[in-house]
C-alpha cells in the first residue's frame, strides 16, 4: 500500500519538489500553504497521488481541523513533514517582522507537531520531520529570529525523541538541516555559497526520510560546516 505523507507547506521551493518527488516514488501526497492557485497547479501537474488543503500554520485551530481533514481524505497519514517556514517578512517594524517569524516558524510549528504526535501514538506509529537548517547551529546578527526559530525546532524534536523513546512509541523524529537550497526564500540573496539545486537536496532529503534518519543534513557538503560550527568556542562564534 502507497505511504501517506501530508507536507506541510508545499506551494514552493523545498516542500513543492517534495511533494513531486514522493509522487514520483508513489506515495499518496497532501500538500498545504496560503497560496491556494499554487496547490490547485500542483493538483493538475499530480493528478489523483495528491490532496491539498489551504493553509496558514498562524491560525492554530483551522489548521489543525485542516490536518484532520486531509488524514480523513487520504484515509491515514505515516509521515507529515512540517516545512512551513518564512526568514523575512514585510512589516511595518523590526518588531513586527521578528513576531511573524516566531508565529509560523515557532508557534505554527508546535501546534502542528503536537497534534501530529498525538495522532501517531494513538495510531502506534509513524514519522514527524521537521525542516529546521544549518542556521539552527549559531547565531546570526542578519538573521537573529530565523536561526533562533530554527535553533528552537531542532531543540523540541530532540526533547519529544527522548520523550518518544522513553515511551517506548514507535515515532520517528527527523531533523532536517539544509545548507542553502534554491528557492523562493533565497532568491537573489547575497552572501550565499554552495547553493544547492532543489531537486538534488530533496532527493537526500527523502533518502533520509526513508532510512528513518533521526538527523539529516542536506546536502552533504553542509555535513563538514555543522561539524565545524559544533567545534567553534563561543568567542569566534560571537565575532563572526
Ligand atoms: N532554501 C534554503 O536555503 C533553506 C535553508 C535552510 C532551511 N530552509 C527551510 O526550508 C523550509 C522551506 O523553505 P524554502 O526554501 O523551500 O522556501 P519557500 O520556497 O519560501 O517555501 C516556504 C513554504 O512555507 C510556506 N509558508 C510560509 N508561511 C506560511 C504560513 N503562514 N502558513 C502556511 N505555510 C506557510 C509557504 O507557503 P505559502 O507562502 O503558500 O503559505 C511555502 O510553501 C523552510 O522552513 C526554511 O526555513 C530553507
Amino acid at each position: 500500500m502507497s505511504k501517506k505523507i501530508i507536507i506541510i507547506g508545499a506551494t514552493s521551493g523545498i516542500g513543492e519538489e517534495l511533494a513531486r518527488q514522493c509522487v514520483e516514488k508513489e506515495y499518496l501526497v497532501a500538500g498545504t500553504g496560503r497560496r491556494i492557485e499554487r496547490l490547485e497547479a500542483l493538483k493538475k501537474e499530480l493528478g489523483n497521488y495528491f490532496h491539498y488543503s489551504e493553509m496558514d500554520v498562524t491560525d492554530h485551530e483551522s489548521s489543525k481541523q485542516q490536518l484532520h481533514e486531509l488524514i480523513r481524505q487520504m484515509g491515514g497519514m505515516d509521515i507529515i513533514v512540517l516545512n512551513a517556514g518564512i526568514s523575512n517578512y514585510q512589516a511595518s517594524s523590526i518588531t513586527s517582522m521578528e513576531q511573524m517569524i516566531v508565529d509560523v516558524n515557532v508557534s505554527g510549528f508546535v501546534q502542528l507537531f503536537g497534534e501530529a504526535f498525538k495522532y501517531f501514538r494513538q495510531q502506534g506509529y509513524g514519522q514527524i520531520v521537521g525542516v529546521s537548517s544549518i542556521a539552527s547551529l549559531f547565531g546570526s546578527s542578519r538573521a537573529a529570529p530565523y536561526s533562533a526559530s530554527k535553533a528552537f525546532i531542532s531543540t523540541y524534536m530532540q526533547a519529544y525523541r527522548q520523550r518518544s523513546n522513553s515511551m517506548n512509541h514507535d515515532i520517528t523524529i527527523t531533523d532536517v538541516k539544509p545548507g542553502f537550497v534554491k528557492s523562493e526564500m533565497t532568491e537573489g540573496k547575497k552572501g550565499m555559497f554552495w547553493v544547492a539545486e532543489t531537486d538534488k537536496a530533496v532527493r537526500q532529503m527523502l533518502k533520509d526520510i526513508e532510512k528513518k534518519k533521526s538527523h539529516s543534513v542536506v546536502t552533504r557538503r553542509w555535513i563538514l560546516v555543522a561539524w565545524l560550527l559544533r567545534l567553534t568556542p563561543n568567542w569566534i562564534l560571537d565575532r563572526l
